[in-house]
């Protein structure tokens, strides 16, 4: 009984939706969710009623304005929206540099190899690296980081990292520990914080990297570079860093603070496209690729960048990234930071002041990137994180944001923390929505 009549009403309702006669809107999009959520869940798999069966949010929003009426506070998982000239770069080179870029001869394929040594040289710029030949671009940070380290250390070497680090870093070691390659974990205090004489210490004879994420992407603390920088050129050691949270969020000087590997995604900060990313490698070091295969040069003679980007490369995203690099170099870096800053303290000044909610890490917005973990007491972060974005449109993201091991190093582990994490083109009139959202909330 209850099925054809719920048939019946879902019809209507779908009918409705698609003339327009049901607004959606932020306050009713709870009930669209959950009806098209039940809908769909009531259909066998993948076999949906055509047009009817709709199956996300996302899918609502894309057919609606909706878009426009949300608020994109997730820019640590990837920024949002990218600088104009990241859109018009990218549609230009899909458009008119269709070559393949290092192959053939001709005018098209010159122009793609043009896009891709534009990219290389700004990127260079912006971390003041000598020779951007020791730039080897990759689809992410992840990958990044496993051509690094798995490329470098053999069975016996020693490496030393720390207790709250991405899985991006934690998994290629566990596996690499598994191989024969030894790992200490340093551990952070339970405000993400590290002490570098603790790095110090653990480095040993056979240690060859201190890999260490330049910002945690659970706490916002912004480790001690410098002076780790330091350490590692005193102790003949390489030092990389993950620069995920930190690539184009604030500025990074890579002769300055001793690095020898830096790792960075292209989707966050560097305003590139998904799919986008890079890692710089000093000279003499030469890392093993994970892939191997055609560059457009004679194999025997390879090194970076070819030896590591084997295969056609992602031009457009290259370009893409290109273009959100050159709006960084433009628009300043330490501007940016300011600005964020600025926004960061309105948030911690904020939620601090409510009782029911634990901010993790420091308070004092200098000394982290910019997003705030946070957790409110009795409630779920996973319910917080629904509330947001279904009631309030607000998109934040909750749970373990892929490094457990930094939750369980700030004892939030398993539920996790909710973090916000606003960008450069947020404004002042969003943060105060997201704080007016969480204090209604947490009451
Ligand atoms: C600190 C850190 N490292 C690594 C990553 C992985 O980035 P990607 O998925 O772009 O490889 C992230 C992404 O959130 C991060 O925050």
């Amino acid at each position: 009984m209850f099925f054809p009549v719920y048939c019946l009403l879902s019809t209507v309702f779908s009918l409705l939706i698609f003339a327009k006669k049901i607004p959606i809107h932020h306050s009713t999009i709870p009930f669209h969710v959950s009806f098209n959520f039940y809908y769909s869940a009531t259909l066998p798999c993948g076999k949906g009623p055509g047009f009817f069966a709709r199956n996300s949010l996302l899918e609502l929003r894309i057919e609606t304005d909706i878009i426009e009426k949300m608020i994109y506070l997730d820019n640590a998982a990837t920024s949002y929206p990218k600088p104009e000239a990241v859109y018009k770069r990218i549609e230009h080179i899909l458009r008119h540099i269709g070559g393949n870029p290092g192959r053939s001869g001709h005018r098209m394929a010159m122009d793609a190899s043009r896009v891709v040594f534009e990219a290389r040289e700004s990127a260079a710029r912006l971390f003041n690296i000598k020779n951007a030949e020791r730039i080897a671009f990759t689809k992410n940070v992840t990958e990044a980081i496993n051509t690094a380290l798995k490329g470098i250390l053999r069975p016996g070497d020693h490496v030393v990292t720390t207790s709250i680090e991405h899985n991006a870093v934690v998994k290629p070691l566990k596996r690499l520990e598994k191989e024969g390659v030894m790992v200490s974990w340093v551990k952070a205090d339970k405000n993400g914080w590290l002490r570098p004489e603790d790095i110090e210490r653990a480095i040993t004879k056979e240690t060859k990297v201190v890999t260490v994420v330049h910002a945690s992407n659970v706490f916002g603390a912004i480790l001690p570079a410098e002076e780790i920088g330091r350490i590692c050129r005193k102790k003949d050691v390489l030092f990389m860093i993950d620069a995920a949270q930190t690539a184009g969020a604030m500025p990074i000087d890579v002769e300055a603070l001793n690095i020898d590997i830096l790792c960075a995604t292209g989707h966050k900060s560097l305003f590139g496209p998904q799919g986008t990313g890079f890692f710089y490698v000093t000279e003499g070091i030469e890392p093993m690729p994970l892939i191997d295969g055609g560059t457009g040069e004679d194999d025997e003679t390879m090194e970076m960048p070819d030896s590591l980007e084997a295969g056609t490369m992602n031009t457009p995203g290259i370009g893409g990234l290109g273009a959100g690099i050159e709006f960084l170099l433009k628009e300043a870096v330490e501007k940016i930071r300011k600005y964020e800053e600025g926004i960061i303290r309105q948030i911690i000044e904020d939620l601090s002041g409510i009782k029911e909610i634990k901010i993790l890490g420091s308070l004092d917005e200098k000394k982290r990137t910019c997003l705030v973990s946070f957790t409110i007491e009795g409630k779920e972060p996973s319910e917080l994180g629904c509330r947001l974005d279904n009631e309030f449109g607000i998109m934040t993201r909750c749970g373990l944001h892929c490094a457990p091991h930094a939750h369980r190093t700030a004892g939030t582990y398993p539920s996790g923390a909710i973090r916000v994490s606003p960008g450069y083109f947020n404004t002042e009139k969003e943060i105060e929505e997201f704080l007016k959202a969480v204090r209604e909330i947490a009451q």
